[in-house]
């Protein structure tokens, strides 16, 4: 595959777990990058070298500042669906290509099958993106294994117990590093339009599993204690919204005594493996073991 990209990739999500790697990852590649933000104070957190705009999602006007000149869009979205039209048609007026980070909704494993509104706005937005007539390359990453520093890291960080249900549920965590490098991937090199990536992690490992690889690589036993799935709900009251409890206990339910859905797609497409569990606490080990790190909000709901 050849290089071909040469006007700015507008990065949407820059500031967050994948656009933040995708912006580096483009940099290093030699792409301009325009990195979105919809906090002018979070340009601190993009690197000097980075052309930044503000815009937000939910008012589609003010993204086409940082629209003008762009060859293509790595969208990533976390705001309400209602602005999605409004924005897609926006895209297509300016880029010629869009990169969408969406989730595997079409794979036919359990897991991936169970109502689920991120999955309905996911393939929302895809058809609006189809329906626009711009190039894209779909992005459908598994369940992220960073999503353990909001579940599970501030439990281990006071010493206690990870109090979760559904231990034995199996998934196969991917490395937010493995799903950037694929979207900057296909976001500078040609051949992938029109293409769908379903990416995981390289193993199936049980949700108590992943807690006692933490334990490991922190060198300490840490106790899982099994809930119900009333208990969980009851726990999450008013914390976590009722719609993302749902959606991930109905995905954990219906995998039980199945393993996760695995792919080569990381693999194929970078040449490398994807990296395991293991290797993504040993990298993010001071989040679980020093309460001075940054995420010490507490179990904010990610799915
Ligand atoms: N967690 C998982 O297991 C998983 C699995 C598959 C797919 N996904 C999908 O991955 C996506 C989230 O990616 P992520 O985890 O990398 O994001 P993230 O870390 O949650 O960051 C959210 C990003 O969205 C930006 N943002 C929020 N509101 C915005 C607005 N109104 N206008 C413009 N930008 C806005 C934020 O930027 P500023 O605040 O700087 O503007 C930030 O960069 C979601 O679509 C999710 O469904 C997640």
């Amino acid at each position: 595959m050849t290089r071909t990209q040469v006007a700015p990739v507008l990065v949407t999500g820059a500031t967050g777990r994948v656009g933040r790697a995708v912006v580096d990852l483009l940099i290093d590649a030699g792409v301009p990058v325009r990195a979105l933000t919809h906090r002018s104070e979070a340009a601190a957190a993009l690197p000097p070298n980075v052309e930044v705009v503000t815009g937000d999602l939910t008012v589609p006007e003010s993204l086409d500042a940082g629209l003008r000149g762009v060859g293509a869009v790595f969208l990533v979205w976390t705001a309400p669906p209602e602005t999605a039209p409004a924005v897609v048609e926006r895209l297509a007026t300016h880029a010629r290509r869009v990169v969408f980070l969406s989730s595997p909704h079409q794979t036919p494993h359990p897991f991936f099958q169970q109502p689920n509104p991120m999955a309905v706005l996911h393939a929302d937005i895809e058809r609006l993106i189809a329906a626009a007539g711009l190039e894209f390359t779909i992005i459908r990453p598994g369940i992220f294994a960073s999503n353990t520093l909001f579940w599970w890291a501030p439990a281990i960080r006071a010493g206690g117990v990870v109090r979760w249900p559904y231990g034995a549920a199996e998934t196969a965590p991917v490395d937010d590093r493995d799903v950037a490098a694929v979207a900057a991937r296909t976001l500078y090199e040609d051949g992938h339009a029109g293409r769908d990536y379903v990416l995981t992690g390289p193993e199936s490992l049980s949700q108590a599993e992943q807690v006692s690889i933490i334990g490991e690589v922190l060198g300490r036993r840490i106790s899982f204690q099994e809930l119900s799935p009333d208990e969980f709900r009851s726990e999450t009251e008013g914390g976590w919204p009722r719609p993302v409890v749902d959606m991930l206990l109905a995905a954990w339910g219906a995998t039980m005594g199945r393993p996760a859905f695995i792919t080569s797609a990381v693999s194929d497409i970078l040449g490398t493996p994807p990296r395991p569990f293991r290797q993504w606490v040993a990298d993010n080990a001071t989040a679980f073991a020093d309460s001075a790190t940054a995420f010490t909000e507490g179990p904010t709901p990610r799915g």
